[in-house]
């Protein structure tokens, strides 16, 4: 068989197998034609993409190409910058969130973020995971041990912390205060996790702790990663975007992506021409 239908058949079995994974699963967020612009400074343009559910979707690019802000957009933390300004729209589960009636409060608790830098509260571990449910009036503490027991085994750092649950966060060492992030991420039991870089200050023994726990995540939340690292998102990622600029080069099923990509841009990023 020749290159170019072997290519073909590689070609025509992803499109196969995403469109029968794609007929089960939810779209969790829609974005349509969406630009913004810090002032004068066009940050994303014509941005089309759907997120699936119980899916990684990984989001590369080189630095300043907006990634950081697509993925603010998604919870409206961008929207706190005063001089930015949207059009088109982003849904999430079939509701526009970019209109005003969209209480940011009820977003904030479906879809929760985790950032580059580990940012716990300077508060014991018990308390930064109880923070949120205590801020939705979960007051029982038995119902709140249970939370913070099981948000930080969701997070794979509860051995490492259980006889240590009333020492302040900051005595933990960076890769565990990434994980306990997560776990506080997972006690308000979101639909979704943002994730900026969160690994890209993690060693290598940390970063191999977080990517599996992502990939255990997967099973009953949508997660969104931005990374740098090449090797992480073709490991961890179900669908991986690639920007430039602002715009989406190309969005596909991340094997394709690494594999055989549509778009010559794509191809000399992941290979490491440019970026
Ligand atoms: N608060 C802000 N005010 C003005 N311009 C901003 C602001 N935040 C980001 N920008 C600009 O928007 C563009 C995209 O930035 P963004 O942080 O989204 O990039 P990124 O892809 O996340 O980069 P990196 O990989 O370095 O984190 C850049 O030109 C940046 O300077
Ligand atoms: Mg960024």
């Amino acid at each position: 068989m020749g290159l170019a239908s072997k290519k073909a058949n590689v070609a025509f079995d992803s499109i196969h197998s995403s469109t029968d994974k794609q007929l089960e699963k939810k779209v969790v967020y829609d974005t349509k034609d969406l630009n913004l612009w810090y002032g004068k400074d066009h940050a994303l343009k014509n941005i089309n993409l759907s997120i699936y559910e119980k899916e990684v979707t990984a989001i590369i690019g080189p630095s300043g190409c907006g990634k950081s802000t697509y993925i603010k957009t998604l919870n409206r933390m961008v929207q706190l910058v005063p001089i930015v300004k949207i059009s088109g729209d982003i849904s999430y589960r079939g509701k526009s969130i970019l209109d005003k009636s969209y209480k940011v409060e009820d977003l904030r608790t479906r879809v929760g973020m985790v950032f580059q830098k580990p940012n716990p509260f300077p508060k014991s571990i018990y308390d930064n995971v109880a923070y949120g449910p205590r801020i939705h009036g979960i007051r029982n503490k038995k119902i709140l041990d249970e939370i913070v027991e099981r948000s930080l085994r969701g997070a794979a750092i509860w051995d490492e912390v259980k006889e240590r649950l009333h020492e302040n966060a900051y005595g933990l060492s960076g890769g565990q205060q990434q994980r306990l992030c997560i776990a506080r991420c997972l006690a308000i039991e979101p639909d979704v996790i943002l994730m900026d870089e969160p690994t890209s200050a993690l060693d290598p023994k940390s970063t191999l702790k977080v990517e599996e726990l992502i990939h255990e995540l997967k099973n009953n939340y949508s997660i969104i990663i931005v990374t740098h690292n090449m090797q992480q998102a073709a490991r961890i990622s179900d669908k991986t975007a690639f920007f430039l600029n602002g715009e989406v080069v190309e969005f596909d099923d991340t094997d394709v992506i690494f594999s055989n990509p549509t778009d010559k841009r794509t191809e000399d990023y992941i290979t490491g021409r440019f970026g």
